[in-house]
C-alpha cells in the first residue's frame, strides 16, 4: 500500500513532539573561581564530552543586581553577601546547554553544592573542595532553567542547531 504522505508527516510530527519533551535547556554558569583557575575549556570540555550541545555563551561581569536576582531564593540567607562578593568579583562564563534531560544531567554533572561533599567524578567533586566556590552553577529545575535563561540570555542570542555528530551520539530513537 503506497505511504499517504500526510499520514507520514503527522506520524514524524507526533514523535518529534514527544522526544521534544524530553528536550532541555538549561543555564550554566562558569562562575569566578572557574575563570580565575583557567578551567574553562575543562568545563565546557565535559559537557560537549557528554553529548550536550551548547547553543549560547558569553563572558560577562555579574553586577550586584543581576546577582541578586539571579540569587533570589538566596538573598535573605546569612552568607548571600559572602556570594554577591564571589559572583560579582571576577567575570563569569555564562552558557546555554540543551540536551535530553539536560537539566537533570547537568545537575547530576555538577554533583552536591559543597565540593567537600560532591562524589568523585562530579565537576565539583574533582575540582572544588568549597561550600562557595564550586565552579559551575546549573539550573535546578525547569522553571529557574526559563527565568535563568531570560536573565542572561535574549531570545535571538540562543542559537539552537542539529550537530551532524547526533546520529553518534544517540540512537535515532532516543531523540
Ligand atoms: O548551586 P546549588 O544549587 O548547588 O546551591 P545553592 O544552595 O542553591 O546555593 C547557591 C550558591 O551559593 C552555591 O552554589 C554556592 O556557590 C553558594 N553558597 C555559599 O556561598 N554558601 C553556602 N552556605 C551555600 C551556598
Ligand atoms: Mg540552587
Amino acid at each position: 500500500m503506497p505511504y499517504n504522505p500526510r499520514v507520514v508527516i503527522l506520524a514524524l510530527n507526533s514523535r518529534l513532539s514527544a522526544l521534544d519533551f524530553f528536550m532541555e535547556r538549561t543555564l550554566i554558569l562558569l562562575k569566578p573561581d572557574c575563570v580565575e583557575r583557567r578551567l574553562v575549556g575543562r568545563m565546557i570540555s565535559r559537557f560537549e564530552d557528554k553529548g550536550l550541545n551548547i547553543i549560547a555563551m558569553k563572558m560577562i561581569r555579574v553586577t550586584p543586581e543581576l546577582a541578586r536576582e539571579h540569587y533570589a531564593e538566596h538573598v535573605k540567607k546569612a552568607w548571600y553577601p559572602a556570594l554577591e562578593g564571589f559572583i560579582t568579583g571576577a567575570p563569569v562564563v555564562a552558557a546555554v546547554v540543551e540536551g535530553l534531560e539536560a537539566i537533570r544531567v547537568v545537575r547530576e554533572m555538577l554533583g552536591a553544592t559543597s565540593g567537600l561533599a560532591a562524589a568523585p567524578g562530579t565537576i565539583r567533586g574533582d575540582f572544588s573542595s568549597s561550600r562557595q566556590m564550586n565552579l559551575v552553577h546549573g539550573s535546578d529545575g525547569p522553571e529557574a532553567a526559563k527565568r535563568e535563561i531570560a536573565l542572561y540570555f535574549r531570545d535571538d542570542e540562543l542559537c539552537g542547531y542539529q550537530p551532524t555528530v547526533t546520529q553518534w551520539l544517540r540512537a535515532s530513537d532516543e531523540g
